[in-house]
């Protein structure tokens, strides 16, 4: 069997394909390294187990072929991270809108099956503890930039729904809730390997906002994991949540990885104004619910938070350091 990772480059495409690999599979990746790196994927290239692309998910040429190469489509490739999308909110609208459509497009003209990626900022401004998948998305108005990554992920959604629905093209949607660990780039204003960095090197880690916002961090292990399982369980049209359940808020994670880091780091808040431009909105709180990928895999993701803070630190410490 051959998979196609688009973003295959990036931080949870590498990690998949490598999962991909150690399971026997051939995979094909596509990717423009617009934020994912070759070095990411470098050992399983050079042993010939992936078979690198470099190009884009708006090159209608080059998917088509790729896709038909195919016999599985994992869709991951995507402008993210919300300093990215502030800066660059045109293409970033249209990486994810027009490449999704391009994407699912070659694959239904091949039949091929096809996971897409979406994220839990798509409940936006919902404060429903803990998020379900039927549950209500409620986004602030499209005058504020950050809302259109939720918004573009929003419409890929309905997009692979309704190419189950109406051509019967398989596809699942799977919802990642704040994924971390080895080689997430911290440039894109990632919180938790920016504070792993800012930690080992010595400068303040700085928090947006008063630090009492909530969040549950997912080892990337246990997101691909539950990627393979709903791979595995077929489980087409429908839409999973993939996190963890372990909530803490983001000042106690300063502290966190202070302690796990042994660092003397101050700790500083920063305004959302001053971080993000005025009017910015987050969220409190975002809890995923993950009784839906339990019921259908059998899986729940379950590494502990201060696990993943140490192997996030090992990694950094080990290609040591870039932008901080
Ligand atoms: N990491 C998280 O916490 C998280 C949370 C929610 C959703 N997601 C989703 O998971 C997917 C993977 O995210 P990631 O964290 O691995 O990010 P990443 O930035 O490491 O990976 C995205 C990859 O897509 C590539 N890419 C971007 N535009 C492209 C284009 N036009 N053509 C080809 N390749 C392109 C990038 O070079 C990169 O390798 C994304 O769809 C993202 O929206 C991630």
């Amino acid at each position: 069997m051959r998979f196609l990772i688009t973003g295959g480059a990036g931080f949870i495409g590498s990690h998949l394909a490598q999962r991909l690999v150690r399971r026997g599979y051939r995979v094909s990746v596509l990717d423009n390294l617009s934020t994912g790196r070759l070095g990411n994927l470098e050992p399983l290239v050079d042993a010939r187990l992936v078979d690198f692309n470099w190009g884009s998910i708006q090159d209608r040429y080059t998917v088509e072929k790729l896709v038909g190469e195919a016999d599985f489509v994992v869709h991951l490739a995507a402008s993210l991270g919300v300093k990215l999308i502030l800066e660059h909110p045109v293409e970033s609208i249209e990486t994810n809108v027009t490449g999704t459509q391009i994407v699912l497009e070659a694959a239904a003209r091949n039949r091929t099956p096809v996971l897409i990626a979406s994220t839990s900022e798509v409940y936006g401004k919902s404060n429903k503890v803990p998020f379900c998948e039927d549950d209500d998305l409620v986004l602030g108005s499209t005058r504020k930039s950050r809302w259109s990554y939720a918004a573009s992920k929003i419409l890929d959604e309905c997009l692979a729904l309704s190419y189950w629905e109406e051509k019967q093209l398989p596809t699942i949607v799977v919802r990642f809730f704040n994924t971390v660990g080895p080689r997430q780039n911290a440039r894109y204003g990632m919180v938790l390997p920016t504070f792993v960095q800012q930690a080992l090197a010595e400068v303040p880690i700085t928090i947006h906002g008063d630090g009492k916002q909530s969040r549950c961090f997912c080892d990337v292990r246990d997101a691909v994991e539950a990627v393979t399982k709903l791979i595995d369980a077929r489980a087409f049209g429908e839409i999973f949540n993939i996190g963890g359940t372990q909530e803490i808020s983001i000042e106690d994670l300063a502290m966190l990885v202070r302690q796990r880091v042994g660092s003397r780091s101050q700790i500083l808040y920063t305004p959302y104004d001053q971080a993000y431009g005025r009017g910015y909105e987050d969220m409190q709180r975002r809890v995923p619910s993950v009784e839906k990928l339990d019921g259908v895999t059998g899986f729940r993701p379950k590494i502990a938070l201060q696990e993943i803070i140490d192997r996030t630190a090992a990694h950094l410490r080990s290609t040591m350091i870039e932008v901080v």
